[in-house]
């Protein structure tokens, strides 16, 4: 489904040269939960920007769902990115729109017709469970709320992918569980596959079926989780999982 090869990305920074992802290679099966976990700076986010193009990669072929990424013209770049949504830490609401309209926000951008455009609003909104609020605006919502109305958003184009970025390192742990259930279930409902770049070692065990830990630009384990994370090999995973850590 998501087959990243040999991906490389370096960055020009004032103190010279960055390699922020190095030679990285993975797939993600379809329907899978794929977290990415690593220290800061890892190339965590970067790699993750890298599977739509919001980062371009120096080298590396990017291919979702059978379709290479890296030759598209911009035009059908464009169309190929309405399979895949993104959530981040801050939510990205607008906060000038009620919830309904930030949800059909995708839905106008891709040109869906107005009078078809509640449907698939209210479809999302309900998998959230956040049909009641549809006529707030941002500034009256919680956390989890906000970032329930970004997952709603995300969705309503009904993409195959979800990539999520930090999606509860701002909320309490309790609303942490709950976003989490929410990512489960459009995976479980829906079939989406989503992939999660975490720090939190109580996300990643609870929701991946497997993760991926970086370090230093590079992919240095996959780790299963179904299988006793204990068979962890490398010594950062064995202090991530063995060790009860977290980052
Ligand atoms: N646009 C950019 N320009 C220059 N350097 C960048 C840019 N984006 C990221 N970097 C650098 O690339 C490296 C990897 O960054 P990235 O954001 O991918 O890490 P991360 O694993 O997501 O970290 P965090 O857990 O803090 O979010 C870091 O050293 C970062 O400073
Ligand atoms: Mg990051």
């Amino acid at each position: 489904m998501i087959q990243l090869n040999n991906i490389n990305k370096t960055y020009k920074t004032s103190s010279g040269l960055l390699k922020a992802v190095d030679a990285v290679s993975v797939h993600i099966e379809k329907g899978e939960v794929f977290g990415f976990i690593g220290f800061s700076g890892a190339g965590k986010s970067t790699l993750l920007r890298c599977i739509n193009l919001l980062e371009r990669p120096d080298e590396g072929g990017v291919q979702v769902d059978g379709e290479d990424f890296t030759g598209l013209s911009k035009k059908e770049l464009l169309k190929q990115r309405q399979k895949i949504g993104m959530i981040f830490q801050n939510y990205n609401l607008l906060q000038n729109a009620n919830v309904f309209d930030n949800v059909a926000f995708p839905l106008e951008i891709a040109h869906v017709p107005k009078e078809s455009r509640r449907e698939h609003v209210e479809k999302s909104l309900a998998i959230v469970d956040l049909s009641e609020k549809a006529r707030d605006y941002p500034a009256k919502l919680s956390g989890g709320q906000k970032q329930r109305v970004a997952i709603a958003r995300a969705i309503v184009t009904e993409p195959k992918i979800l990539l999520c970025d930090e999606p509860t390192s701002a909320l309490d742990p309790q609303t942490t569980q709950s976003i989490l259930e929410y990512l489960k279930r459009v995976n479980q409902d829906l079939g989406i596959t989503v992939v999660i770049v975490t720090h939190e070692m109580e996300a990643a065990r609870h929701v991946c079926d497997r993760v991926a830990v970086m370090e230093h630009g590079k992919l240095i384990e996959t780790v299963t989780m179904s299988a006793s994370s204990s068979l962890a090999q490398s010594d950062l995973a064995k202090m991530l999982f063995v060790d009860g850590g977290g980052i």
